[in-house]
């Protein structure tokens, strides 16, 4: 039957309403009820826009769940492309809160057409509609339905129009810092301009609810810190001030195995330490910590022996009866420095505050030579330590002799120890730079200069979404900590840490964006053949399946090169990397202010997920398996390191290693940062463990951009059985890079 009027037709239309957020350990039937969504489908169409819809049901919220309406609606509207959605809330009502709002599908004619959303609105007064954001809040939400678009290939203005009032809105939300970033004639990268977490727009605040669990985790260890700076001020006011030393390597031993019981932490994590304790001393363990340990991107192939290695003497004994000469030559020499602590004074400085005595926690550049065995296996054969702060000339260190067994030998112990005092230069650069400034300083950038200039309807906006989430608050709230020189987190437990501007100047002044290219810089350390380098097997086979993905969407979304480079929101991006992310450092640090082609396009937007991601949590989630027992990798040593011919005894290396408070407080840290945030999502999902994967957790809701993800996912998963099958029958198992293990984005 035909109407007189077809244009006074109504057609069926469906809404299914996503909100509220899914964490697997939380149940809540909690409904949000503040107020109406207002919605409107084409706004800003001269022909197409519907009148407002208001839905007055009460909406899932704490965690996920849908409301679904129908309704008779004009046939005039057609095709549901943009929509605007907006919250309003019920007269009187006084307090009221944000609702998360994940996606909203609409039914027309028999096909489903997606608004991927993820974000919060704050309702707004029935009298006052706000054009401006509100209680850190968006005044309403425009979203582009399904693939997303280029701003160039949009032929309506009422879309174009929508797209830049989203990325303007967006704009006034989340600002750079305003100040000049080196002022002090340091590098630091760009970063966003808010100094308090409760300040934070809504988008970018964790899911409070979500952590409470995370947070009493965090608070029982500051309790515990608090109890032991007051019982050592009173102890000094009473004179029963005794400061705690640990005895011997078994008291650590047990130290974490009793804290960890204490404190109720994961006994999985802690025994991963304890294990590595049983062996620590063994010159191939400290081979492997080089290459799979939490700070494993810092070994290269020696090409020559003179600078740096020219006063050491290699002994004979270490290299299986060769020469030097002979397997430097045959490419089986290899080095870590630590240049990074060149001119970082001795720390310490809050050592009274938090012990009761001042003490001194030497800064000690360290470097380590060593040698591929032909069983494959890497052992260190000779270590370089200069105390430069104290002007102590420079001290080289080898394994003792084979015929000499006895453990307790002073030879034996001085080998030890200047293992340990290398360590300690790594505890340093992990904590300092790899994980801080690496992982997060650089990862905030990117996440800023997305939120800035991609609307949420460009299709690399919404790749680039699940990670970018989570990096700029756990850096608001890691700020608040480290800048400030009475709370700096680092300076209570590494030597380093009470300079941190001058450490991150050393790391920057030499970054560039080639570090990030993972594969390049394999190669480049001349690293590709080493045997039993995890780290890097595992880094390579997650950039590889990351970049084949992201070519994916890089090729949907762009139909040829000329396409990126007319995408003047894709330019702007790289603009404000270059203009305001890197603003001081030479040349851009070299990323380009224009990107013209899909290929490098594909290598950039890699290099950003994967720093974020996989980057990340090779840096984080192992740094207890390290640190756990102290003496394998203590965070500060407080006793002036050797002179080339002390007589080394255990008591003096125990002696010199951190007090209990010291000792507490690093391990509290990197526990509390190696835990998973309840917020993560996974590149794989383990149900069994409660851990979410990215599917539906992404902004990624066109057909054929889904199957991409499929496809990443499947690869993820035969890359964990890969690993799964390597691990089998290993004393320590890597797993660190397992795609179960590894989160989306930097959230802790
Ligand atoms: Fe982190």
């Amino acid at each position: 039957m035909t109407t007189s009027n077809d244009e006074d037709a109504e057609v069926a239309y469906t809404f299914i309403i996503h909100t509220g957020s899914n964490l697997p350990d939380q149940k809540s039937t909690k409904k949000w009820d503040d107020g109406t969504m207002i919605l409107k489908i084409n706004p800003g169409s001269d022909t197409t826009e519907s009148k407002d819809l208001r839905v007055k049901d009460h909406f899932p919220t704490m965690t996920e769940g849908d409301v679904r309406i129908d309704l008779w609606l004009p046939s005039v509207i057609g095709v549901p492309k943009l929509l605007k959605v907006d919250l309003e809330s019920n007269m009187l009502e006084i307090i009221k809160d944000a609702l998360y709002i994940r996606e909203i599908t609409i039914i027309y004619n028999r096909a489903s057409y997606r608004f991927p959303i993820k974000n919060y609105l704050y309702p707004h007064s029935p009298v006052h509609n706000p054009t401006e954001p509100k209680m850190g809040c968006p005044p309403h939400i425009l979203v582009r339905e399904g693939a997303g678009t280029l701003r160039h290939r949009e032929t309506e203005d009422f879309i174009v129009r929508a797209r830049d009032e989203d990325r303007a809105i967006m704009q006034s939300m989340i600002k750079w810092n305003d100040a000049e970033v080196n002022s002090a004639g340091l590098l630091f990268p760009g970063y966003l301009g808010v100094m308090d977490y409760d300040k934070l727009p809504r988008i970018l605040k964790f899911r409070e609810a979500t952590l409470d669990n995370f947070m009493e985790l965090r608070s029982s260890g500051r309790k515990e810190v608090k109890i032991n700076m007051l019982q050592n001020m009173g102890g000094k006011v009473f004179g029963t001030y005794k400061e705690e030393r640990f005895e011997s390597f078994e008291q650590f031993y047990l130290y974490l195995k009793y804290k960890g019981d204490e404190l109720g932490w994961d006994k999985e994590i802690v025994y991963e330490a304890m294990k590595v304790a049983k062996i620590f001393r063994q010159d191939e363990e400290f081979g492997r910590q080089i290459l799979s340990g939490c700070n494993a991107w810092m070994i290269k192939k020696v090409i020559s022996l003179e600078v740096r290695w020219a006063a050491g003497t290699v002994p004979m004994y270490t290299l299986e009866g060769k020469s030097v000469e002979q397997v430097l030559e045959e490419g089986r020499l290899f080095e870590v420095s630590y240049d990074d602590l060149i001119d970082i004074p001795h720390g310490g400085g809050l050592s009274k505050m938090l012990t009761g005595t001042s003490q001194t926690w030497y800064t000690v550049l360290a470097d380590c030579l060593l040698y591929q065995r032909d069983d494959g296996k890497l052992v260190p054969i000779l270590i370089r330590l200069e105390n430069r702060n104290d002007g102590e000339p420079e001290t080289w260190w080898s394994p003792p002799e084979p015929e000499n067994t006895d453990l307790n030998h002073p030879a034996h112990l001085a080998w030890l120890w200047a293992k340990m005092w290398f360590k300690c230069a790594e505890a340093s650069c992990n904590f300092v730079i790899t994980h801080f400034a690496r992982a997060h300083a650089t990862s905030e950038i990117f996440a800023v200069a997305v939120y800035r200039t991609l609307p949420n309807a460009h299709p690399i906006f919404r790749l680039l979404q699940p990670h970018i989430i989570g990096v700029i608050p756990i850096n608001v709230q890691g700020r608040a900590v480290l800048i400030n020189p009475n709370k700096n987190a680092f300076a209570c437990v590494v030597s380093a840490g009470d300079h941190l501007g001058k450490v991150f100047h050393n790391h920057f002044k030499n970054f560039s964006y080639e570090n990030l290219i993972l594969p390049d810089d394999v190669k480049k350390r001349g690293v590709e053949d080493i045997p039993e380098y995890l780290l890097r097997d595992d880094f390579l086979a997650h950039w590889a399946i990351i970049q084949e993905y992201v070519e994916e969407i890089v090729n949907l979304t762009y139909l040829s090169d000329a396409d990126v480079a007319k995408d003047e929101e894709l330019q702007n991006l790289f603009k404000e990397i270059v203009d305001f992310g890197f603003r001081g450092f030479p040349n851009g640090a070299g990323f380009p202010r224009v990107v013209s082609d899909r290929y490098k396009l594909t290598e950039y937007l890699t290099a950003i997920i994967v720093n974020i991601s996989t980057f990340h949590a090779a840096a984080n989630f192992q740094v207890l398996t390290s640190c756990g027992f102290v003496p394998n990798m203590p965070s500060c040593l407080s006793i002036p390191p050797p002179k080339q011919h002390d007589n080394i005894t255990m008591e003096l290396i125990v002696e010199s290693l951190p007090v209990r408070e010291i000792a507490f407080l690093a391990l509290n840290i990197v526990y509390v940062l190696g835990q998973f945030s309840p917020i993560d999502c996974f590149f794989l999902e383990d149900a069994a463990a409660n851990k979410r994967g990215i599917i539906g957790e992404n902004m990624i809701v066109a057909p054929e951009q889904e199957a991409c993800i499929h496809r990443l996912v499947e690869k993820m998963r035969q890359l964990k059985e890969k690993i799964d099958a390597r691990n089998d029958g290993r004393y320590l198992k890597y797993d660190v890079l397992s795609p179960v293990n590894i989160p989306l984005a930097t959230a802790t």
